[in-house]
């Protein structure tokens, strides 16, 4: 990194269990291709020039299985992996404290998200280097979206234009990302982003592009589509 640049860590969060994929071992873990979801993630931050610094969260016990895959990709900039904890948000919380202090920016990715490209990444960059206090890759929504009530009575129907799918990885000034998540406290738990609790804490969050292939990992279906997307790169 060259002097005086400010530096740019990533946060890979792969701690989930993966109840929905309801495979037979966490689902960072899960295969794809010839990597592992949390390998293919780990591989866009370790290629990409902006990132000079990655922490791995996992599932508790999963300490070894990581040091495997960051041994088999020979990923450098792995400063260390650390146990997960009961919601996203703790899960994140944990990364984010072994990012050293002085560390200007961080990028929160979901392993669940394997085929995130440089291209996202650079737009997440672009955003922070613009000042905001988070950047959220995104894309437009093509389903109408209603708001409901316990009882499936629809309360409100969103103005669709409005509206954005949030991505990963989220940015944030370090600084930033830190005092939302003290601000937030145990609220955190429920949240299912990072760019939310900064938006509770007043902060201005920004969208910016996504791609339409940087798909989250949920269920066998979105595994099978995650594939053929990868087998599409590689011809
Ligand atoms: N995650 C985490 N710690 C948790 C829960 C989730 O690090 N306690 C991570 C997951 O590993 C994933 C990302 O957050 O990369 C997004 O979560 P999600 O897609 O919901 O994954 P899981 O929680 O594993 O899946 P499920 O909700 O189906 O159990
Ligand atoms: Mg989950």
């Amino acid at each position: 990194m060259p002097e005086g640049e400010l530096e740019v860590w990533s946060v890979i969060v792969a701690a989930g269990s993966g109840e929905r994929l309801d495979a037979d071992r966490p689902k960072a873990f899960v295969r794809l291709g010839n990597r592992t979801l949390v390998a293919a993630s780990l591989e866009a931050f370790e290629e990409h020039p902006g990132v000079s610094g990655v922490v791995c969260v996992v599932p508790e016990g999963w300490e070894d299985r990581l040091s495997a895959v960051v041994d088999d990709l020979a990923a450098g900039k792995v400063a260390a992996a650390v146990a997960g904890g009961s919601s996203r948000a703790e899960s994140v919380r944990r990364g984010l404290e072994l990012v050293p202090e002085g560390v200007a920016f961080v990028l929160v990715h979901d392993a669940a998200r394997p085929l995130v490209t440089t291209a996202v990444i650079d737009a997440v960059l672009i955003g922070l280097a613009e000042g905001a206090d988070g950047v959220v890759p995104s894309l437009a929504v093509t389903d109408t979206v209603k708001r409901v009530g316990g009882d499936g009575t629809v309360v409100e129907t969103l103005h669709r234009a409005d509206l954005r799918a949030a991505q990963t990885p989220q940015g944030f000034p370090a600084g930033v990302l830190r005092r939302a998540f003290a601000t937030a406290g145990a609220d955190a738990a429920v949240a299912t982003d990072c760019a939310s609790l900064v938006e509770r804490a007043g902060g201005r969050v920004i969208c910016v592009a996504g791609d339409p292939q940087n798909i989250k990992v949920t269920t066998r279906a979105d595994l099978h589509r995650a594939a053929e997307l990868l087998a599409d790169r590689a011809d």
